[in-house]
């Protein structure tokens, strides 16, 4: 093997092994990396309806393909929630470049630990296994009316309010927990789950 030849072989094992860090390593947290296309995104900010009274929450942030449009295009107060190093830098010069500062928080953690008592819109990208840990959370703390818009995966158990199928958004608002009367059988087990009726939104 000629040094060039070793060389190109390094570069390429080296590259392809950084790729796979950077798109995979956080699975093990809840979800490897892919940013949510333009059109997803913009559907999600429909569904809800995200203004600038909005505290909107990111629970993994990935490059921002969210949070700044939530920003920037709807002037809400948004917080980024990210748990790989590299996508935080990116999301920090993201915001040291283009901003809006003031309107946009990042935070380098793990979001099943963030706080979501004054939130108004939850998004999420996730996998499944991470949408059924988060469902607790959500419901422990989730104001009454807040929206949950979710790409891909739905929450299990959660009515969605819309479903656009094409996009893969899923959109609820959380209505509070909801128990049944004692003398159901299922009282023992109530479930906290949002009423509202379906809408399926067409592309
Ligand atoms: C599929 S990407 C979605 C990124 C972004 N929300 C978007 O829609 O473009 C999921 C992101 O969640 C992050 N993530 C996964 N588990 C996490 C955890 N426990 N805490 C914080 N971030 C996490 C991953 O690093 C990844 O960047």
């Amino acid at each position: 093997m000629t040094t060039l030849t070793l060389e190109l072989f390094t570069i390429l094992v080296t590259g392809a092994a950084a790729v796979l860090y950077f798109v995979f390593a956080s699975f093990v947290f809840g979800a490897g990396y892919q940013p949510t296309s333009r059109s997803a995104v913009a559907r999600m900010l429909d569904l809800a309806n995200v203004g600038p009274t909005d505290r909107l929450v990111d629970l993994g942030a990935g490059t921002g393909a969210i949070l700044f449009r939530a920003a920037r295009e709807r002037g809400a107060d948004v917080l980024g929630v990210e748990v790989e190093p590299i996508r935080i830098l990116i999301l920090w010069a993201r915001r040291a470049l283009g901003g809006p500062a003031d309107r946009v928080r990042i935070r380098w953690g793990n979001l099943f630990d963030v706080d979501l008592t004054t939130t108004s819109v939850v998004t999420c990208f996730l996998w499944p296994g991470a949408m059924e840990r988060l469902k607790p959370l959500l419901e422990a703390q989730l104001p009454a009316g807040a929206r949950v818009v979710s790409h891909w995966h739905p929450i299990p158990g959660w009515t969605p309010v819309a479903v656009d199928r094409p996009r893969h958004v899923f959109a609820y608002r959380w209505t509070g927990p909801t128990t049944a009367p004692a003398s159901s059988s299922a009282s023992a087990g109530a479930r906290s789950s949002p009423s509202l009726q379906p809408v399926v939104v067409n592309p």
